[in-house]
């Protein structure tokens, strides 16, 4: 697998890939990669000839009081695991290469970037959509792919291409679940192994709302109950375990929905570690 580290040297890569007349798949991600980002990646080879894997840990969708400096970072254990799957070509500049000297333009989403994820973390959609904006224009691969783990930033992402007109096709991929069913995810590696067997309950609590949603329950009741088992669970601070429109994430309930398209999603900590997750309905 070829790395590099500049756009210059990305863009004359895939230049000579699309003169060749082949398709590109580009899958951004921050590293410390998980089957989860590996998924993506054999996803991205279904859909394209070639592959582009980035790694930036992006200081943009950090607040200054969140884990930047210690999210965990191990390039070369990476390396090998994209070689192993298969990756065409790497990605992985530095900040210096992303955010030149005098760097003052941002990318900010309204409405489906304001709930949720968005009012917990109030910079950092405004990261994302920017990077993710760069990224997609840096590589002009012709699809990029994005696990709907971060299900919320998934649209996210999908409203700036169509805002934009970015051509490039955007495809979320199913949510990669350890056997116990919590969601594969970097910051587990922050939980002991107490706080690991407690996680969980968070896809438990959405897989029991979710089916008490669909079989016509009150949402507010689903969304009290998911609550409640977290708590009991050992989770502390629940920034919201909501019932929303899957498409634009506004508001249902809070009485039994019918024929909606409905998602449901979690932010909780468990100790230390913030974790989120969704399941549709
Ligand atoms: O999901 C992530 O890993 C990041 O938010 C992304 C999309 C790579 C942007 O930094």
């Amino acid at each position: 697998m070829k790395i590099v580290r500049t756009v210059a040297d990305l863009r004359a890569q895939v230049r000579d890939w699309k003169a060749a007349g082949e398709r590109v798949a580009l899958i951004p991600t921050m590293g410390a990669l998980h089957e989860g980002h590996l998924s993506l990646i054999k996803l991205g080879q279904v859909h394209a000839q070639r592959t582009v894997a980035s790694i930036f840990v992006n200081p943009r969708q950090f607040a200054p009081h969140e884990d930047f400096d210690s999210y965990p970072r191990g390039e070369a254990r990476d390396v090998e695991l994209l070689a192993e799957v298969g990756c065409d070509l790497l990605f992985a500049p530095n900040v210096a290469e992303m955010y030149a000297p005098g760097f003052s333009t941002a990318i900010e989403v309204s409405g489906v970037s304001e709930p949720l994820e968005g009012a917990a973390r109030p910079q950092f959609f405004g990261g994302v959509a920017t990077v993710v904006t760069k990224l997609l224009i840096q590589a002009q691969a012709q699809v990029a792919l994005f696990g709907e783990k971060d299900y919320q930033q998934l649209q996210v992402i999908k409203r700036v291409v169509r805002d934009l007109d970015l051509p490039v096709e955007i495809i979320g991929a199913p949510t990669a679940r350890a056997p116990d069913g919590l969601a594969l995810s970097s910051r587990n590696a922050y939980l002991s192994a107490e706080e690991r067997a407690a996680a969980v309950a968070l896809p438990t609590a959405l897989k029991t709302a979710a089916q008490a949603v669909a079989a016509g329950g009150r949402v507010d009741e689903a969304e009290a109950a998911g609550k409640a088992a977290l708590t009991a669970a050992g989770f502390g601070r629940i920034d919201y375990f909501d019932v929303r429109e899957a498409g634009d994430l506004s508001r249902l309930g809070p009485g039994p929905i019918s024929g909606a398209n409905a998602r449901i999603l979690v932010a909780a900590w468990l100790g230390r570690t913030r974790l989120i997750d969704n399941m549709a309905v």
